[in-house]
């Protein structure tokens, strides 16, 4: 999703043209921002979606004047982490990965372990009330 949105934006000749806008402002942040701006052109694919990941976390307003994110005070460094982070592709979600999930669950267990014993019970109460209605 979050890949496929700034892929997107990075092929919009809109956006591209936003960024050179940018280029041309003489304050900050967009002084300081035009390597980042010019980084990210310069990529292509995911490397290119990856400094876009994190530009936006370094300084939220490189490609947008407006931006409500606030600048986290994040290094470059740091938001690489971040991005590599978010660009990791999901978990393995195979079924064996969830059965194990559901082993190592302790409500699963305890869930388990109430139904057994509330199974026990009803089959309890039933074969004495079944026994019982038999000899009436
Ligand atoms: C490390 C933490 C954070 C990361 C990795 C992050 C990442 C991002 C990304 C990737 C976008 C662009 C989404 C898109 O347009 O597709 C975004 C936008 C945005 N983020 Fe963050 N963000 C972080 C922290 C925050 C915090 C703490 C706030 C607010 C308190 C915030 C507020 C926003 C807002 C309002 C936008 C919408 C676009 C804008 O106004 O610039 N973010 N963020």
């Amino acid at each position: 999703m979050l890949i496929a949105n700034v892929q997107a934006r990075l092929n919009n000749q809109q956006y591209r043209q936003l960024l050179a806008d940018l280029d041309q402002l003489e304050e900050e942040p967009w002084v300081s921002t035009r390597s980042a701006r010019a980084a990210v052109l310069a990529l292509e694919g995911e490397a290119a979606v990856r400094q876009w990941i994190i530009n936006q976390i370094v300084e939220p307003r490189w490609d947008n004047r407006g931006s409500q994110m606030p600048n986290l005070g994040v290094t470059p460094a740091e938001a690489a982490i971040v991005a590599d982070y978010l660009l990791a592709p999901p978990a393995d979600s195979g079924w064996i990965n969830r059965i194990n999930t559901v082993l190592r669950s302790r409500l699963a267990w305890l869930s388990f372990g109430v139904g057994l014993i509330g199974g026990i019970a009803v089959a309890g109460i039933g074969g004495w009330l079944w026994k019982r209605r038999a000899r009436v």
